[in-house]
């Protein structure tokens, strides 16, 4: 399997391929590779003749240094998982920052009108434009035919559709599923960090997001947010940081319901130190 760690390197490779004219699918990641990633490259070889799967923790969309400090880092791990699902389709791009940001290490600023102030861009300062910037970087280094992205990170994949529109880059996103543990945790890089107790206070999390489902058939929006709200004050492990009912499309929380409006419930939640964030699609 081709490991390249420099922009030129693989700029060279993919020149090489599109040559050829092989289809090229892009998984982008911050490696710790998990089955979610995995299922976003099983889909991208299904779909193109090459995959490129990058791992680059960015750290200019962390607003946490501590966070970025402790984010895992398994790079040889993640090589030999990506080798069994295939040596020769697979190509891995793994930069340095200084490769990547050239000196520079700083965010260009986005305009996704608007959705970048709702949520996580709430709670994460600056953490869209550090999105923003890589992946439109990654886009113009790769040039991929498809990318693919979870929707596990649901504000982040309805930006990217947003910043490819914005600026005409001609590739296909492409959304996936969100990859469970069977106990219904969201899988997580950051779940490797999770001390046993909290590791088994999680699951806490999707099973109030499925009977907020439930709910939400009968009950108001704001209705459904105060039960959300009184179950994480009654939990000792996690702290609730934002549970919102949410239209699809704006990413605004829902005011009066509507039968012609698809929405979904967006949860993030501290366990000790790590922050998780699920949703599920609502009606
Ligand atoms: P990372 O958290 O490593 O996730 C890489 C991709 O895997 C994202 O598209 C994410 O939504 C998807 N993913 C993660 N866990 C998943 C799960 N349990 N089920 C389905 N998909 C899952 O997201 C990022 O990295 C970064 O922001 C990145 C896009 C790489 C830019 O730096």
């Amino acid at each position: 399997m081709e490991v390249y760690s420099e922009k030129q390197q693989i700029i060279a490779a993919i020149v090489a391929l599109k040559a050829k004219k092989q289809t090229l699918g892009l998984v982008p990641t911050m490696g710790a590779l998990h089955q979610g990633h995995l299922q976003l490259v099983e889909k991208a070889l299904e779909n193109n003749s090459k995959v490129v799967v990058t791992i680059f923790v960015n750290p200019t969309q962390f607003d946490n240094n501590s966070d970025l400090a402790k984010y895992p880092r398994t790079l040889d791990k993640d090589v030999e998982l990506l080798k069994k699902m295939s040596k020769n389709d697979i190509i891995v791009f793994a930069p340095s920052v200084k490769d990547i940001y050239e000196g520079k290490t700083e965010s260009k600023k986005f305009d996704f009108d608007g959705l970048e102030f709702e949520m996580e861009g709430k709670f994460r300062n600056g953490h869209f434009d550090g999105v923003g910037t890589i992946v439109k970087h990654l886009f113009d280094i790769i040039k991929p035919d498809t990318a693919y992205f979870g929707e596990k990170d649901f504000q982040q994949l309805t930006i990217i559709k947003k910043l490819v529109e914005k600026h005409h880059i001609p590739v296909k996103i492409v959304g996936c599923k969100i990859h469970r543990e069977p106990n219904g945790l969201a899988m997580s890089s950051r779940n490797t960090r999770l001390k046993p107790e909290y590791k088994t206070a999680a699951p806490f999390i999707y099973k109030t997001l499925k009977t907020a489902n439930q709910y939400f058939i009968t009950k108001s929006a704001g209705k459904v947010t105060e039960w959300v709200e009184k179950q994480f004050a009654m939990n000792k492990l996690l702290k609730l940081e934002y549970f919102i009912i949410a239209d699809v499309k704006t990413l605004k929380a829902v005011k009066r319901k509507s039968n012609k409006k698809k929405y979904r419930a967006f949860i993030a939640v501290y366990a000790d130190d790590i922050r998780l964030i699920d949703n599920i699609a609502l009606n």
